[in-house]
């Protein structure tokens, strides 16, 4: 079993340059589907969630060429209506493939994708916008089927702010016949980023980036090619991580204006941050502990909110982390506390950290991608040894994460230990 060794105490200093975003990444992907032509997609970070979604586009007959971060989709030859299952629940992102499929093959039968540690996360979100859309939907315990000749634009009211759910349906009303309004949108960056790249290609989306989006459907989307942004909570993450190990680093390739609350919360716990055009420098800092409420964007990420915790752990005070979004996504705090932190779980969405703690070595088992990386922060931060295990969660997300840390100083490895006698 491959796991990291960190030994923690170190202070990390120099640059590290964040990856395109893995989120933005999923959704230009799975678009590629509407398309008979080429995709080119540039800026692609290396890490499993992309392999995954590989492996699905080329069990649907795509080709899919890949060198230096850069993809090249050929999906002329698409006509597959049942991806295979296995693929399919390997991680919940496959969804996205749902609507481009049968907006382009006319029917589709999907599993279910995979279950998934943070909370529960259903689709019937989507289901209900592709019935709006005029597809009949089949769904027992284990799949879906959509079918539909031809997709009819509509009304769509979502009933809660979600984000995937969002880029489904604004894809897939693309080759809907007439108009889809699309309202309580959800706003991430990713979004018009997304809407960006199909209007390059033909698609008539406005709007996407505020709550309500209009789709004029299109005959045809056709090939481009997209340069994904930067990855905020990649960005946020590493800040994040800058600041609670007590170091100046400079964190280069980002986007401030994606990162907004994020720095704002920071600066409210006295984090001392330089705020350049596309970077940001950590400098070592008095820390004191806030109440922060995770919100859809524009609010706090709640894909930051773990790294935050541990950084809470380092502040003077009582801090109350509020996470709005999910109902499993802070018993990670079990295993900070593991290390030293004092941390109470009020209820599954909210816990109190009081500061600071000094973190020594644990023995960890990385539980999803975010609390995965929190972990390895807290492991840079805590005195001696500490092991996280189950690093494919961490490597899902975050590309050759062992030698960009080693680039800043960090004193951590990855072993396997089959091979560690
Ligand atoms: N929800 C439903 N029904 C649906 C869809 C969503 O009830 O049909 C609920 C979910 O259960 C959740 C809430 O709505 O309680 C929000 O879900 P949302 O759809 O916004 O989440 P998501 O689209 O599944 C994306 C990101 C997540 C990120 C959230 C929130 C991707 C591939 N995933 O998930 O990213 O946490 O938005 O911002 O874009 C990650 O990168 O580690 C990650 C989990």
């Amino acid at each position: 079993m491959e796991k990291y060794i960190i030994k923690g105490g170190l202070e990390l200093h120099g640059e590290i340059s964040v990856s395109g975003a893995k989120n933005e990444a999923l959704k230009v992907i799975a678009a590629a589907v509407l398309s008979e032509d080429v995709c080119t997609i540039k800026n692609v970070p290396d890490i499993e969630d992309i392999n995954r979604l590989i492996e699905i586009l080329e069990d649907l007959g795509a080709t899919v060429e890949r060198s230096d971060h850069r993809l090249v989709i050929n999906p002329a030859k698409i006509n597959k209506t049942e991806p295979t299952p296995e693929l399919i629940r390997k991680l919940r992102a496959s969804v996205m493939f749902a609507g481009p499929l049968l907006a382009r093959v006319g029917e589709v039968t999907m599993a279910h994708p995979g279950g998934c540690v943070i909370g529960q996360r259903p689709i019937d979100m989507f289901l209900a916008g592709f019935r709006a859309l005029g597809a009949e939907v089949i769904e027992n315990e284990h799949q879906y089927t959509l079918r539909a000749k031809k997709l009819k634009g509509a009304k769509i009211v979502m009933p809660w702010i979600a984000v995937t759910a969002t880029e489904s349906l604004m894809m897939t009303a693309c080759l809907a016949e007439g108009t889809t309004t699309i309202i309580n949108a959800a706003m991430e960056p990713e979004i018009p980023a997304l809407a960006d790249y199909l209007n390059s290609c033909g698609a008539k989306i406005s709007g996407a980036g505020t709550p309500i989006i209009t789709i004029a459907g299109v005959e045809k989307i056709s090939g481009g090619t997209c340069a994904l942004i930067p990855d905020r909570i990649e960005a946020g993450s590493f800040v994040i991580m800058g600041l609670a190990t007590g170091s100046e680093i400079k964190v280069t390739n980002l986007n401030p204006n994606h990162l907004e609350t994020v720095i704002t919360n920071l600066q409210k716990t006295g984090a001392n941050l330089e705020i350049g055009s596309d970077y940001i420098i950590t400098r070592p800092s008095k820390l004191k502990g806030i109440e922060l409420r995770t919100h859809e964007y524009p609010g706090f990420p709640t894909d930051l909110q773990a790294p935050f915790t541990v950084l809470m752990t380092q502040a003077k005070g009582i801090s109350l982390i509020h996470e709005t979004i999910y109902e499993g996504r802070l018993f990670y705090t079990d295993k900070l506390n593991q290390m030293g932190a004092h941390i109470i779980m009020c209820d599954p969405h909210r816990v109190i950290v009081n500061g600071p703690a000094e973190l020594s070595g644990k023995t960890l088992e990385s539980p999803d991608l975010r609390a995965g990386m929190a972990l390895v922060i807290a492991g840079l931060v805590a005195s001696g040894k500490t092991a996280v295990e189950n690093i494919y969660q961490i490597e899902r997300g975050y590309e050759n994460i062992i030698s960009r840390l080693k680039g800043l100083g960090a004193n951590i490895e990855k072993i396997d230990d089959c091979l560690v006698k």
